[in-house]
């Protein structure tokens, strides 16, 4: 780092030098949300619009069980999404909406004890399955962590990977939750959205849980500091649309 970029580090704001150094050194500025209501809606959202796309109720836990149904491996594949993660032993993940922590227990074995498995949930029992389910299955290396609708609770820059699955629609706070995952992410960390797809109208879900790739590389515009890196098209229901958190160093 030069003298003079050091010099404009500690003026920040007030620094007068309209030099190339000066706007490195201010923070990326990420879009404001606009969340609005409309006269029509449909009933699965709950009449909170954002970029167009209507938000969804959440999923109670008192559906618990349908996230664990047997069919579940042939309509989603989980092994084949866990797979194209290419998941290290080691890494920190975060599993965001948890729920009963299906993907969780997938993920642990391969992070294996040096790693950890975050599971975050708004529902504390969403979080009590999980705690419950680790507990019998001896299984040492996933931690619960209660969110809010506006906060997942990640430690910054502490995460590796986040993955969410049929989770992020939900968010009552779609910008505010995807600020805070952006900041919890490592440098080269990956943003990870499973979520069904809205193009293709054989998948059996009801609309508006539903997203399009589109909409999710939409609603990622607004942080300058994520890059579209992939999406994964070869699970029955759903797409995998993956950002890539920018090193700023680089
Ligand atoms: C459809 S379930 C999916 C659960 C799990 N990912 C799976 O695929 O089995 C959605 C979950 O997201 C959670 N959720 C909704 N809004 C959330 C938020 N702002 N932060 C964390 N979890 C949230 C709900 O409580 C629910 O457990």
């Amino acid at each position: 780092m030069t003298r003079l970029s050091i010099l404009c580090l500690l003026l920040s704001a007030h620094c007068p030098l309209p030099t190339a150094h000066c706007r490195a050194a201010e923070p990326l500025k990420r879009e404001a949300p606009k969340y609005e209501t409309r006269k029509e809606f449909d009933r699965d959202g709950i009449n909170k619009f954002y970029m167009g796309r209507q938000i969804a109720h959440v999923m109670g836990f008192q559906a618990s069980g349908w996230l664990e149904r047997p069919e579940r491996v042939k309509e989603e594949e989980p092994e084949k999404l866990i797979k194209a993660l290419d998941l290290k032993p080691g890494m920190v993940v975060a599993d965001v909406g948890a729920g009963s922590g299906y993907h969780c227990f997938l993920m642990s074995p391969i992070v294996g004890e040096k790693g950890k498995v975050i599971a975050s949930d708004i529902q504390q029992q969403m979080l009590d399955l999980v705690a419950a389910k680790a507990k019998k299955q001896k299984v040492t290396n996933i931690e619960t962590v209660k969110g809010t609708t506006a906060d997942p609770k990640l430690p910054e820059a502490g995460v590796d990977l986040i993955l969410m699955v049929d989770v992020y629609h939900e968010f009552e706070f779609p910008f505010e939750m995807a600020a805070k995952m952006v900041d919890a992410l490592k440098p080269g960390g990956r943003l990870v959205f499973v979520e069904f797809r809205l193009e293709d109208e054989k998948v059996p879900i009801k609309l508006v849980h539903k997203m399009s790739e589109r909409q999710v590389i939409k609603e990622m515009g607004a942080f300058p500091e994520l890059e579209h890196t992939n999406t994964v098209k070869t699970l029955p229901w759903q797409h995998v649309v993956v950002f890539t958190k920018k090193d700023a160093k680089k």
